[in-house]
């Protein structure tokens, strides 16, 4: 028989208890236990004597049709998706309020509805003026977008079932609800649940959806890390508030890779694509300056040249020293302080340290820590790094230089940039007409820069 019970669901990870605790069990974050509607709970074997269709088994082989993919001509926001929209998919995109995720679908959905396409923009969070107001100063006013402001996942799939839409924007999912179930808006089950109705839409209808969703402080999807598997794809908007620079990155992608990236700038006029991105993270670079390096990221099988300013402060002995990284992961500067300090004689253990990535950029990849270690050498030692050389390499515990993915990419963006010195990990063959200096070990780079022999 079936029973309901009473259960607390976690709002961070979605896991579930029976009991109230201070602390999920599970992600170990406090207070975000909340009692929700239970969920019906079977206790039974499935009995097959009562039957039980059959499923036809396929081959791999067999003919299939390649997804239709719909074009929103914002190119950026297409090479992300890993060439346009799917028909029928899902996407999230989430990312942090006001990082502009509303600017940038009601600009592809104006795109879109441009071409031809019928295209449904709901808004939970907006009144239907405000949104006209933002389409107008978008320049996209005459845009054929259809529009509504609700919240009632009934209502929204009623709305939908009398009109055929391509693409349907959803802002966001943690304002929808679902009366099949009775928590609030915005909870787990309720998120949950309003996901599952829409994407079940498109699947159905074959539309593209677009889901919005807001981002905890934690960098997770609001609550619901659990909508990230319902999905198709996931996208992040990523950038600093304070920056114009937003990077839309894919996370998940059934349909494509989820390695490339795309940048856009926020100004007057909504989001402007950036087609190239190095020029832009080094248009403030200071030149000559102890503690700023160039370091070419490789985002997919894109490069971008981006620009890592690391500041040390000596303390008289005694204090603690403090440590701040913006942009990049603070465990892995620790490790770089350490391996300077163990393996290469210098005494950054006294010093304060602060990491920054110049234009709210985020680094994720490896081959960052040759780049912050000279950075972190530079300003110690009080020498620049010649402005026309890139840095860039991972490095091991035990201080030796690893060799890192498209050594030949960075190098020829460099070189496209001006710049005319690559340091790297040995075996770099030059490219471009840049020179190559390689490293085998980050004791190498320190004599190198200190001059010593
Ligand atoms: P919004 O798309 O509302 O963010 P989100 O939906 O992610 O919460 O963007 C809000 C910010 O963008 C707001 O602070 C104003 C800024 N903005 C511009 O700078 N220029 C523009 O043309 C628009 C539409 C917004
Ligand atoms: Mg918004």
């Amino acid at each position: 028989m079936a029973k309901a019970k009473r259960q607390y669901i976690c709002q961070n990870c979605g896991s579930a208890t029976y009991r109230w605790q201070g602390q999920c069990a599970d992600c170990g974050e406090w207070n975000t236990l909340v009692e929700e509607a239970g969920e019906t709970v079977f206790s039974a074997k499935h009995d097959l004597s009562k039957g039980g269709r059959t499923i036809a088994l396929e081959t791999l082989n067999a003919d299939s049709k390649m997804p239709e993919r719909m074009l929103c001509g914002i190119a950026e926001f297409d090479r992300a998706l890993g060439g346009g929209f799917v028909a029928g998919s899902a996407t999230l995109i989430g990312g942090d309020p006001g990082i502009g995720k509303s600017t940038l679908l009601l600009q592809a959905a104006g795109r879109l509805a441009q071409a031809g396409k019928s295209v449904v923009y709901i808004s939970g969070e907006e009144a239907t003026a405000q949104v006209r107001l933002r389409a107008q100063r978008l320049g996209l006013g005459n845009a054929p977008v259809a529009l509504a402001s609700a919240t009632s996942v009934r209502d929204i799939l009623a709305t939908l079932d009398r009109q055929t839409a391509d693409f349907v924007v959803i802002d966001s999912i943690q304002t929808m609800h679902s009366d099949l179930i009775d928590s609030a808006p915005g909870t787990v089950s309720q998120v949950r649940a309003s996901a599952q109705e829409l994407i079940r839409y498109a699947k159905d209808s074959d539309a593209a959806i677009v889901l919005v969703g807001h981002v905890t402080k934690d960098g997770t999807i609001a609550g619901p890390r659990v909508l990230e598997h319902m999905v198709d794809t996931v996208l992040a908007f990523e950038g600093e508030r304070s920056h114009q620079y937003r990077i839309l990155r894919a996370v998940k992608n059934r349909f494509g890779g989820t390695d490339e990236i795309g940048v856009f700038a926020m100004g007057e006029e909504g989001l402007g694509e950036v087609s190239n991105p190095s020029s832009l993270f080094l248009t403030d670079r200071s030149r000559d300056v102890p503690g700023s390096v160039v370091f070419p990221a490789l985002e997919g099988t894109r490069p971008v040249l981006v620009e890592v300013q690391a500041l040390t402060v000596r303390l008289a002995s005694g204090a603690t020293p403090r440590r701040a990284v913006v942009g990049w992961d603070s465990g892995r500067l620790a490790m770089v302080l350490a391996v300077l300090e163990a393996r290469c004689g210098l005494q950054m253990g006294a010093a304060e340290v602060y990491l920054n990535i110049a234009g709210g950029y985020r680094l994720t990849d490896p081959a960052a820590d040759m780049a912050v270690a000279a950075a972190l050498i530079s300003a110690f030692s009080e020498r620049p790094v010649p402005a026309d050389a890139i840095v860039f390499g991972e490095l091991s515990l035990s201080g030796e230089v690893r060799q890192v993915s498209h050594d030949g990419l960075r190098l020829r963006e460099a070189a496209k940039l001006g710049f005319s010195s690559g340091w790297g990990p040995k075996g770099m063959k030059p490219v471009g007409g840049i020179s190559v200096t390689g490293f085998e070990r980050l004791g190498e780079l320190v004599d190198l820069m200190l001059g010593r022999d």
